[in-house]
């Protein structure tokens, strides 16, 4: 990337240059020559300090050493810190580890809010009668919510400040892990919004995500400049952009992809570092891109590539369609639950929509189990739907 921009810089500034002598019509003959001379050098010394990106070029000037720097990017190596050899070697034992049967597992519903929970009462209602099959966990970065419902009361965690972008975000979905994982009866860790809906009664939920050993991380190859776009090659050696992926934040992890994260300073340092906004200019967003990349990296079979939440991005606006009251339709409802191909809205030229077949073991599944963003002033029209048990 650098280079590229220097080469242009190197031809621009030979352009002014040029067009400054041209202005000049009196020179006489030597030092018309002398002027020449000092121009091509100086076109030369650039060409040398910013070699060429494009391979012809980089042919006629440095005939030789071109096409092994074209093909074989060079990765500098470093000596790891102690931590992060550390790290390396706990990831990889986690991953070995098979997972072991639980009398009676659980799932962490993790919300992550700024403040109120608009759609308590219908996770309420999600909830009643299944008390000993899934555990609450709140992290609520502006303001602690007074909780309605019995699942709810108690359940905030110790929650820090979260600013949208930034290395925040992770670490709150960090924290929210930390807690879950401190319940050993927790096997599927799920993370929502203040915004997103269940689609479905608890039971389908449980067994879609409980007898699975996959975890539903969304992970897509996005060339555009809100996909690779964001990749630093300050990320390097670590994290190559080949590798660099992205995804909608809210997934659903297998227990021991949640260690996986709780042992990961390596990755997270990179992206801590280096994917953030105002980054070389560009605005990175670890929520984007971390889970995505960390596990397209170190474990791309143990991912399924898509998320359970759905979110409808087919507006191609800065924010996804929100849904309001008019909108909560048992069409609606009927329309999300029955995509089996997940969609994914690439920033490239072309616009290109990639499609994700929703598989897992071997079976074509309906991809959605929630929803968002839903409007605060939906709650009455869902309720009333998920009552009606013909509708969910
Ligand atoms: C998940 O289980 C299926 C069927 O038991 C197996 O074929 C597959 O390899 C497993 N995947 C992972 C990531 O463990
Ligand atoms: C997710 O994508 C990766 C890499 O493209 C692939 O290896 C993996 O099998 C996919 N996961 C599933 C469950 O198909
Ligand atoms: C849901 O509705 C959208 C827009 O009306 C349509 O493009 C899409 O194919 C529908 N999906 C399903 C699974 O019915
Ligand atoms: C319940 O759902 C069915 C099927 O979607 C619908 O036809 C019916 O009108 C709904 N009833 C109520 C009371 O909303």
């Amino acid at each position: 990337m650098k280079t590229g921009r220097g080469w242009r810089v190197g031809i621009r500034d030979f352009l002014m240059m040029s067009s400054g002598t041209r202005q000049r019509p009196h020179l006489k003959g030597p030092n018309w020559v002398i002027i020449l001379v000092c121009l091509v050098s100086i076109f030369l010394i650039g060409v040398y300090i910013y070699p060429p990106r494009n391979s012809a070029a980089c042919y006629i000037f440095f005939s030789g050493s071109c096409s092994e720097q074209e093909t074989v990017p060079v990765v500098p190596s470093r000596e790891l810190t102690d931590e992060e050899n550390a790290a390396q070697v706990v990831i990889r034992e986690i991953l070995k580890s098979s997972p072991i049967a639980l009398k009676n597992p659980k799932i962490a519903f993790m919300f992550l809010t700024p403040g109120p929970l608009p759609f308590e009462m219908l996770w309420d209602k999600f909830f009643q009668g299944n008390d000993d099959r899934f555990t609450v966990y709140v992290h609520a970065s502006r303001e602690q919510p007074e909780h309605r419902s019995p699942h709810f009361v108690g359940r905030n965690i110790r929650s820090d400040k979260v600013d949208w972008g930034k290395i925040s975000m992770v670490d709150a979905e960090k924290r929210l892990l930390m807690n879950a994982l401190q319940d050993p009866d927790n096997q599927q860790f799920v993370l929502l919004s203040d915004s997103c809906v269940p689609l479905h009664h608890f039971d389908y939920v449980y067994n879609y995500l409980i007898f699975t050993n996959v975890s539903f991380i969304d992970c897509y190859d996005d060339p555009g400049p809100h996909g690779g776009g964001r990749y630093s090659e300050h990320m390097l050696p670590e994290v190559e952009y080949k590798d660099f992926r992205k995804g909608s934040q809210w997934f659903t992890m297998i227990r021991r992809h949640a260690l996986l994260i709780m042992a990961d300073s390596l990755y997270y340092k990179k992206f801590r570092l280096y994917c953030r906004p105002g980054m070389e200019g560009r605005n990175c967003y670890a929520d984007e891109h971390y889970f995505p990349t960390l596990f397209r990296m170190v474990d791309p079979g143990g991912i399924a590539n898509w998320s359970v939440t759905y979110v409808d991005w087919s507006e191609r606006k800065w924010h996804p369609k929100s849904y309001k009251s008019q909108d909560v339709t048992p069409k609606l409802l009927r329309n999300i639950t029955a995509f089996d191909t997940s969609l994914h809205f690439t920033s490239d030229e072309k616009k290109t929509v990639l499609t994700t077949p929703c598989i897992w073991n071997g079976i074509r599944r309906p991809c959605f189990l929630f929803a968002r963003k839903f409007f605060p002033e939906t709650l009455d029209n869902l309720m009333q739907l998920f009552s009606n048990s013909t509708a969910y």
